[in-house]
């Protein structure tokens, strides 16, 4: 019985969230510590009715006929089939495995689309290349957030370092140096539609100002990037700590994103700041690799839910 097996890291963004969806640059890194994993096993049966989605993370075990039409897993299903012209998908069971937590900022639904598409297309027998799978995947984003940038969906794909233009194809980012950063969950679940709409009301009623944070981060961001090309990580935290004020600024931190920032800043984090859509979800805190350790247990102790240690490599680094 053929099994066929894909998956997808998760992702934080290092700097530039909210202002990407107005036209700003962000830059995203994989999270390759986090992953989820899409099995499709053939059935023996020719019943469509018999194929079953079981993601046990998100408590959810169905027929696929029977998943409401707007479902992400069946929107994703039916792109899959509509791209290669076919109507139904050979009976099978696809199951679903996710370290990632849900609505954490962690790109859980992007990475969980990105594995299912993945593996869908490798099942039919025609394994869709990256910028295929990253076109499907932003559809499904849709369904999830309203009107994603594309960030989360487009590092996930293509699992590398990216500057982020909406619109634009994402340019490589190699750093000289490897980034260690400490991510630790504020155990708030965030909602990205609902910041992202909360910003886009901040804009409407003051646009001048709205209008002036974004683009100090956009000039964040390209400072972060040429600073990631020449390896100077304390500009990286301080844009970082800069960035995590503008953002605090448009209303999508929360008290305890700003006190876990405060924490890792006070124990010697060269930066810090939430990731995400904010108002709950995660921060991250650029660190030494040797005052990583120490730097999440004192973020557990001050409330975080979880933390999570990951590095991204060097130019030229095998990824880990
Ligand atoms: O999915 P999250 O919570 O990491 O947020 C994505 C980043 C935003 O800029 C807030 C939204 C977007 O579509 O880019």
């Amino acid at each position: 019985m053929p099994v066929i097996s894909c998956s997808a890291p998760g992702k934080v963004i290092l700097c530039g969230e909210h202002a990407v969806v107005y036209g700003k640059p962000a830059i995203a890194l994989p999270v390759f510590n986090l992953k989820t994993k899409c099995t499709i096993l053939a059935k023996p049966t020719s019943n469509i009715d018999d194929t079953i989605i079981y993601a046990p993370n998100i408590g959810l075990k169905s027929r696929l006929t029977c998943l409401v039409e707007d479902n992400p897993i069946r929107v994703a299903v039916k792109l899959v089939l509509d791209h290669f012209s076919l109507d139904h998908l050979p009976v099978c069971e696809i199951r679903i495995n996710s370290s990632l937590p849900a609505a954490a900022g962690l790109g859980s639904s992007a990475s969980t689309s990105v594995a299912l598409v993945r593996a869908l297309s490798t099942f039919l027998g025609y394994p869709l290349d990256d910028n295929h799978v990253n076109r499907i995947a932003f559809e499904i984003e849709k369904i999830h957030h309203g009107t994603p940038s594309g960030i989360d969906n487009t590092v996930i794909t293509f699992e590398k370092a990216l500057f982020f233009v909406k619109g634009q194809p994402a340019e490589l980012i190699e750093p000289v140096v490897p980034l260690t950063l400490v991510i630790a969950d504020s155990g708030i679940k965030g909602s990205t539609s609902k910041a992202v709409a909360d910003v886009r009301n901040g804009w409407l009623n003051d646009e001048t100002k709205f209008n002036r944070l974004f683009d100090q981060i956009k000039d964040l961001v390209i400072l972060v990037r040429e600073s990631l090309e020449i390896g100077d990580i304390s500009a990286i935290g301080k844009a970082l700590n800069d960035n995590h004020i503008i953002l605090k600024e448009m209303g999508v931190s929360c008290d305890k994103l700003d006190l876990l920032v405060e924490c890792a800043l006070r124990n010697g984090a060269y930066g810090a700041k939430l990731s995400g859509g904010g108002q709950g979800g995660n921060m991250i805190a650029l660190v030494k690799p040797e005052d990583a350790q120490f730097i999440s247990s004192l973020l557990q102790s001050a409330g975080a839910a979880n933390t999570i240690i990951t590095q991204l490599p060097a130019r030229g680094q095998r990824k880990k």
